[in-house]
């Protein structure tokens, strides 16, 4: 059996890795990696290869950035001569970005079997360019792998075939659970001079908080406050630095800014914190799998799950944001959502290898 895995930006390696992890122990199954190069600074891509044990992509399609509908366009007319030259018995996309949603085109036209890891989530708020990515990439999807059970709730409502849909567990939850000791390991945070416990972790990169500038100056004003009463540190994604550099009039006060930190830095940097402060997907559930505090700068979640049965909290009101980042505190860990166990990967490689993973099966990995 033949596998071609499609990945772009920072999100999909690590969701990448567990499962060309597992796969790698089913025998007879050969699997290549495309980048697409949608992400292409070493900080936004190799520093995640290297950290993460994944072998070197087979082929990069070094699109780089451009307009939604370019980037798209420019994935779909590079890979498909790949799929066509390659022919796949699956082709595997990860999560919502744009490379996701431009590989599942591409299946759907050729007749290619396409498999969606972390397939369900809505956020219902069809303004994010993702939600769009989520629908299209699962109404076109061959085998839906869900990461939570709303996201099978999701897709039965909208009318997906059950036999389509297979809880499998959080992929990322894998990685995160088999790279902790070497994140923390890693001494990063202790460089910083941070204690656990004792500061704030920082990440914001989506178009609804940095690309409108009244909302990024009260963010940032927020930001400062809190600096002045505990360390906050902000490695910052090159979109948000691009958006902060055009507005002299932004100022972060004592606020400390990074560079975009590699897998494990990042990973024990977040451990560490009192709370984070985020308007990512994949930290509101790397919160919730550590039982740090986690505010997510959002109207909304494609990850409800993590605010019912964990850390997240979304914040609506940004008057807010100074107080309840400062009376945050880390609570004894919670047990996690189900299948969020390290073991979502082989749950994977078992539905791409037996066609259908049947239910009991996730009883029988425990
Ligand atoms: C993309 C995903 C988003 C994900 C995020 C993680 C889409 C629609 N969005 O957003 O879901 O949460 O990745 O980081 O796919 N840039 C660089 N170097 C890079 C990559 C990007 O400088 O290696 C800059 C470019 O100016 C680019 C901008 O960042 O225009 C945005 O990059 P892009 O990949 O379009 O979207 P992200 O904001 O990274």
């Amino acid at each position: 059996m033949k596998i071609l895995h499609v990945v772009g930006a920072r999100p999909n390696f690590m969701k990448l890795a567990p499962v060309a992890r597992a796969l790698a122990k089913h025998a007879g199954v050969t699997q290549k990696i495309v980048h697409t190069g949608q992400h292409y600074d070493e900080a936004m891509s190799e520093s995640f290869f290297r950290d993460l044990g994944i072998a070197e992509p087979d082929l990069n399609l070094e699109v780089g950035s451009a307009s939604h509908a370019a980037q798209t366009a420019r994935i779909m007319e590079r890979f498909e001569p790949v799929v066509e030259r390659e022919r796949p018995d699956w082709v595997v996309v990860y999560g919502d970005v744009n490379s996701t949603v431009a590989a599942a085109l591409v299946c759907a036209k050729l007749g290619t079997k396409l498999c969606h890891v972390e397939a369900g989530l809505r956020s219902g708020d069809r303004t994010m360019p993702e939600e769009i990515n989520r629908l299209v990439t699962d109404r076109l999807a061959d085998l839906l792998l869900t990461p939570s059970r709303d996201g099978d709730d999701n897709l039965l409502l909208e009318g997906v075939e059950p036999s389509r849909i297979q809880f499998v567990g959080n992929v990322m939850v894998d990685t995160l659970l088999h790279a902790l000791p070497m994140a923390q390991a890693s001494g990063f945070r202790e460089q910083l001079g941070l204690k656990v416990d004792g500061y704030s972790l920082v990440t914001l990169h989506r178009p609804s908080n940095v690309d409108v500038p009244e909302r990024l100056q009260r963010i940032c004003r927020a930001l400062g406050e809190i600096a002045e009463h505990m360390p906050v540190v902000f490695p910052m994604h090159p979109r948000t630095r691009s958006r902060l550099a055009d507005s002299d009039r932004l100022s972060l006060g004592r606020v400390r800014l990074l560079d975009p930190t590699p897998y494990h830095a990042t990973l024990d940097l977040t451990a560490g914190a009192r709370v984070v402060i985020t308007d990512s997907g994949g930290i509101q559930e790397e919160t919730t799998a550590l039982g740090v505090p986690c505010l997510t700068l959002r109207d909304n979640t494609e990850r409800p799950i993590t605010v019912t049965e964990g850390t997240n909290r979304l914040v609506l009101d940004l008057s807010t944001l100074r107080d309840l980042a400062l009376t945050s505190r880390r609570r004894e860990k919670a047990p996690p959502p189900q299948g969020w166990d390290g073991r979502a990967g082989e749950r994977v490689a078992l539905a791409l290898t037996n066609g259908r993973l049947r239910e009991p099966a996730i009883e029988k990995l425990r």
